[in-house]
């Protein structure tokens, strides 16, 4: 949903949000998506539930939110897409920084765009076709994924990039802003309303209390880098999309509140889908640890309970609101590698954004492989414990839950000793007076210096370790 202009091909002159109300849309658009309702519930269930979602908002709140005003604030500050502010504010080689940022945008894209097709496929079956007249919805989105070509999720993908190309083409203001302002709320009214209906089917309580109660019992070195790259990735920090959307405000903008509205929106939709979600697959008897499927086949259940006519315009609606929240997400995620080129590399916007977007296509085909399709990319990796990996849990595994943190590693080791804490307050008190001095900004400064590096260090070594070479270090 944004309100991002196209910078003026007139050099000089980079115009920005037509209001503030249109970047805090935009940035809430951006952070809002998949991540928060397809995402979040199926990590909540694989990392054990409660547990994993005190650890999930602890990351968002103490190391999110701070890393989400750096971004912000660093862009407005420099003007430019996340390689030119690296590049202009730190000098040297920091530029390369920005380049990976631009390749986590496309890959994360690449699989995004596989998932947003799923929600598109679903939106159809479930309005125009026969999915709720299903008898086990397991065993439907099993068939349904696997089904690549068979069930046209090559070319739902493919209307979902063209859309997405097409709204970033135009640059992205009016039609979609419109839309997404309406329509968002509709989708967290939604929600609560299925909540509320969830949450009186038998086996409910048993949901919430997974949900609700933490036992810390479970929690693993994996559930703290999981929980952090799932705050990244909701927050849709670590790669620059903030940082390209902060250069497009004004100096009036009041950062500090900007974000925090983004970051309580973003929790917000997170916790009322798993509020969603759990007392569902409780009630419904299947397992909280469903992986990628989850929402799939946690969710036709209720509509399924709703009658045939009134289950097709709820459902097909839900789903039709996913795809718009998803879109927004989208959106962004094409922004940072397209404006990169049409900054920096001088490309015409047009080509910039359908060379992409082809590229993008292409690189997400092993993706939609990967739920079946194809044995290959469904199992890449199998351990001996006899679990397996697939291309489209790999690439997540790399792109989201290792590199957005540690682009949030670098991003704070940059701002506190390759820029300058207080130039990034004297960058923030514009818009918010006062700021300087102030116990926020004390505790900012002692965040971004000293707390966000040695987390986010800490969690990228243990990441690269167990995951990658499968050193256990924590017995
Ligand atoms: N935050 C989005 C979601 O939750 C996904 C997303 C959009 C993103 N832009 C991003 C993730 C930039 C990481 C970085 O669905």
């Amino acid at each position: 949903m944004a309100t991002v202009q196209k910078p003026n091909t007139s050099k000089g002159t980079r115009s920005g949000f037509s209001s503030r109300l249109g970047f805090i849309a935009a940035a809430a658009g951006s952070a809002v998506g998949l991540g928060n309702i397809w995402r979040f519930p199926a990590e909540t269930g694989a990392n054990g539930g409660a547990a994993f979602l005190v650890i999930y908002l602890l990351c968002t709140v103490l190391i999110g939110f701070p890393i989400m005003v750096g971004e912000i604030t660093l862009g407005r500050r420099a003007q430019s897409d996340p390689f030119g502010a690296y590049s202009k504010v730190g000098k040297g080689g920091w530029g390369i920084v920005g380049l990976l940022g631009v390749l986590c945008g496309i890959m994360i894209l690449s699989f995004y765009n596989v998932v947003a097709g799923w929600a598109f496929g679903y939106f159809l079956q479930i309005s125009f076709g026969d999915l709720l007249a299903q008898p086990d919805f397991g065993a439907y989105f099993g068939q349904f994924a696997a089904g690549w070509y068979e069930n046209h999720i090559f070319w739902y993908a493919l209307a979902f990039m063209a859309i997405t190309a097409f709204v970033v083409l135009k640059g992205i203001k009016d039609g979609i802003e419109t839309i997404a302002k309406v329509l968002m709320p509709a989708l967290f009214l939604l929600l609560v309303g299925l909540i509320i209906y969830a949450l009186t089917l038998d086996g409910a309580g048993d949901g919430l209390a997974y949900y609700l109660l933490p036992d810390f019992s479970k929690v693993t070195p994996k559930t703290f880098y999981t929980a952090m790259g799932q705050a990244f990735f909701s927050l849709s920090l670590g790669m620059g999309a903030l940082i390209t959307y902060g250069s497009y405000i004004s100096k009036k903008e009041n950062i500090i509140s900007s974000a925090a509205i983004v970051t309580i929106a973003d929790i917000s939709v997170a916790f009322l889908a798993g509020l969603l979600i759990f007392p569902l697959v409780f009630s419904q008897g299947q397992a909280p640890s469903g992986g990628p499927g989850l929402v799939f086949v946690a969710l036709p259940g209720i509509f399924q309970s709703m009658g045939p006519i009134l289950g097709r315009i709820v459902g097909g609606g839900f789903f039709l609101l996913l795809c718009v929240a998803a879109l927004t997400s989208t959106i962004s995620l094409l922004e940072v590698p397209a404006s990169h080129l049409i900054d920096e590399r001088k490309v015409p916007r047009k080509f910039a954004v359908i060379g992409l977007s082809v590229v993008i296509f292409i690189l997400g085909i092993p993706s939609m492989l990967s739920a079946g399709g194809s044995e290959f990319f469904t199992q890449m990796l199998v351990y001996e414990n006899g679990s397996d990996k697939s291309f489209l849990d790999l690439i997540n595994d790399v792109f989201s839950d290792t590199f957005l943190p540690l682009g949030g590693l670098i991003l704070s080791l940059f701002l506190a000793y390759r820029w300058n804490l207080a130039d990034m307050a004297k960058e923030i008190e514009q818009g918010n007076e006062g700021y300087i001095g102030s116990a926020l900004n004390k505790y900012l400064d002692i965040s971004i210096r000293f707390i966000c590096p040695i987390i986010l260090g800490g969690i990228t070594l243990v990441t690269i370790l167990e995951k990658f070479l499968s050193i256990q270090i924590f017995g």
